[in-house]
């Protein structure tokens, strides 16, 4: 029964029925773009069942939420890429053996599903950013959602294991570029170029990657954009086995290894794109301040601009208008984030 449904859905009109219609939903301008594309095709009931997809909607979701933990749009840059990737994504969803590899993977591990939709985002990004056609981000973004597909043949108790793996055990994880490729390779109905990217993901700009220990050019330049998403989305993400890392160590360690794991010029646009802390944040200053993040400056990914409501001692702020003043860390260069919080 749920093969018949799935079935369906899968040769469905894609996004015929969109699923986000609210205004304001990053996808809306999308939903848009898509109903003009739509008009005149008959309403179907496979549309209908789209809205039960769970793994579909469940994507979509998980595509605005990376847009908007990582990225702070102003309105020149935001409808173009929003729209790119809105679409690039929706596209690769509706290709039928790219989607049941991703469901396939959502059954074995959610936080697998997860990543990969986080790394489809950020290396579609950075592609876009490096000025790459709609055929090569296409390209990128299959490689990307697909990147750890090879996790599908690694046994769930390696996989789910909640401590430090032995090293046998992380031999056999290495072997999910290789497991990758094989299946990726002969698809016709998926890119060559994926496959590619799920071999050399782990490969390192100074030799040190696996499987095959390639370095420099002689990585699939794709492969070496998934390979900044991957980490940075790893670092970023608690883990059973240890906490996220703090923003700064992150960037630090982008900034720091960078020229040495990986292709600068890739790290380089993605630091340029990315933030740490979107709009929103409440966080404590280095001063013992709290506020809340306002807004981001592009290329300075730790430094917002920060509304301060409290002192050091928790008080709210009286002497000034409205209550708080605002900072912005970019020009401040003594002053920084130490933690975020979740009450304001
Ligand atoms: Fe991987």
């Amino acid at each position: 029964m749920e093969n018949v449904k799935l079935e369906k859905n899968l040769t469905g009109t894609k996004l015929a029925n969109p699923v986000f219609s609210q205004k304001h939903s990053p996808y809306y301008s999308i939903d848009m773009e898509l109903k003009k594309g739509c008009a005149g095709k008959s309403a179907n009931i496979e549309s209908v069942d789209l809205l039960f997809d769970e793994t579909r909607i469940e994507a979509q979701l998980l595509v605005m939420n990376a847009l908007n933990k990582y990225f702070d749009w102003n309105s020149a840059t935001k409808d173009n890429i929003i729209l790119t990737i809105g679409k690039i994504i929706d596209g690769l969803l509706s290709n039928r053996d790219i989607f049941q590899n991703l469901s396939e993977l959502k059954n074995v591990d959610d936080y697998t599903f997860e990543h990969s939709i986080n790394v489809c985002v950020l290396s579609l990004v950075i592609g876009i950013c490096m000025d790459y056609s709609i055929d090569k981000l296409e390209e990128i973004g299959a490689g990307a959602i697909l990147h750890d597909i090879g996790k599908l043949r690694i046994s769930r108790e390696i996989l789910k294991k909640p401590s430090i793996l032995t090293d046998d055990e992380f031999d056999e994880i290495k072997k999910h570029t290789i497991y990758g490729y094989q299946i990726l390779k002969d698809n016709s109905n998926i890119s060559p170029v994926a496959a590619y990217i799920a071999l050399s993901h782990h490969e390192r700009y100074d030799g040190s990657g696996y499987p095959m220990g390639l370095e420099g050019d002689n990585i699939n330049k794709f492969a070496r954009i998934v390979a900044v998403a991957d980490v940075f989305d790893a670092l970023f993400s608690d883990r059973v086995y240890r906490k996220k890392l703090h923003p700064r160590e992150i960037i630090e360690y982008f900034t720091k290894t960078g020229s040495h794991y990986f292709d600068s010029e890739v790290v380089d646009k993605f630091v340029e794109m990315v933030i740490m802390y979107p709009t929103g944040t409440n966080v404590v200053l280095s001063t013992g301040e709290r506020g809340v993040v306002v807004s981001n400056n592009r290329g300075f990914p730790l430094s917002p601009v920060v509304r301060i409501k409290c002192d050091g001692n928790n008080n709210k702020f009286k002497r000034f208008y409205n209550n708080y003043y605002e900072i912005n860390l970019a020009d401040n260069s003594d002053v920084f984030i130490d933690k975020v919080c979740d009450i304001g």
